[in-house]
């Protein structure tokens, strides 16, 4: 016959492990990042899903196009002209460093020392 005190526990012990993650967290599983969008525009340089994706990358091009051939060419958004800049594209849009870009950040735990020289907004 079956071994009633064996399947018990084996039904214990399968339920610990597969609500680890749920009461490893203290209930949830961890908040999810709401980053606060721009209130005065609707549109990012390019379209949302390619900037969660590469802002990064866009970045780096930016850098390196204003520092090394002095690119810093206007482009046009919505009827508004922006810089190749972090301070004066990215945080003009974006006004808040904690609610917009460290949401995301401190949630998959990448600290960017870009700000160890450019001006975060002040907050
Ligand atoms: C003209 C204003 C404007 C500028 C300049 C701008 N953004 Fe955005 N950005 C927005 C808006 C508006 C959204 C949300 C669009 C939507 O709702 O789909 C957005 C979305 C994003 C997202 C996606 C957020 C998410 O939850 O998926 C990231 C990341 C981002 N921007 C980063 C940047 C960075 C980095 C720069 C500078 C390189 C920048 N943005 C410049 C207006 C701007
Ligand atoms: C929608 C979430 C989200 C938002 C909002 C966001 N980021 Fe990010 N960012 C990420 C993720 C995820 C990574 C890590 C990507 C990886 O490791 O490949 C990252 C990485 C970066 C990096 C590279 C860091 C490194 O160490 O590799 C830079 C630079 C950066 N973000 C700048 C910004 C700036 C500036 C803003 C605000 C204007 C911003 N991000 C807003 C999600 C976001
Ligand atoms: C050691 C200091 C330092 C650090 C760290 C740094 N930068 Fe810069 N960055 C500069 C200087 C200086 C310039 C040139 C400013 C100018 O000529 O307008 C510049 C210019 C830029 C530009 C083009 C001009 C502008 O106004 O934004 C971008 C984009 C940029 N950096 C992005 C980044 C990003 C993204 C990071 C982090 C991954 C970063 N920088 C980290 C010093 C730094």
């Amino acid at each position: 016959m079956y071994d009633s005190g064996k399947i018990i526990t084996g039904l214990i012990i399968f339920v610990l492990l597969i609500s680890f993650p749920i009461w490893y967290n203290h209930g949830d599983a961890g908040e999810v990042p709401k980053p606060e969008m721009p209130k005065n525009s609707k549109q990012c340089v390019l379209p949302t899903i390619e900037m969660r994706s590469n802002h990064m990358q866009l970045l780096d091009e930016w850098r390196d196009e204003v520092l090394r051939t002095g690119d810093r060419a206007y482009f046009e958004i919505e009827g508004k002209q922006y810089q190749k800049s972090l301070q004066n594209a990215c945080i003009t849009c974006h006004t808040s460093k904690k609610k917009f870009c460290d949401t995301c950040h401190t949630y998959v735990s990448v600290s960017p020392y870009c700000w160890d020289c450019h001006l975060a907004p002040v907050e």
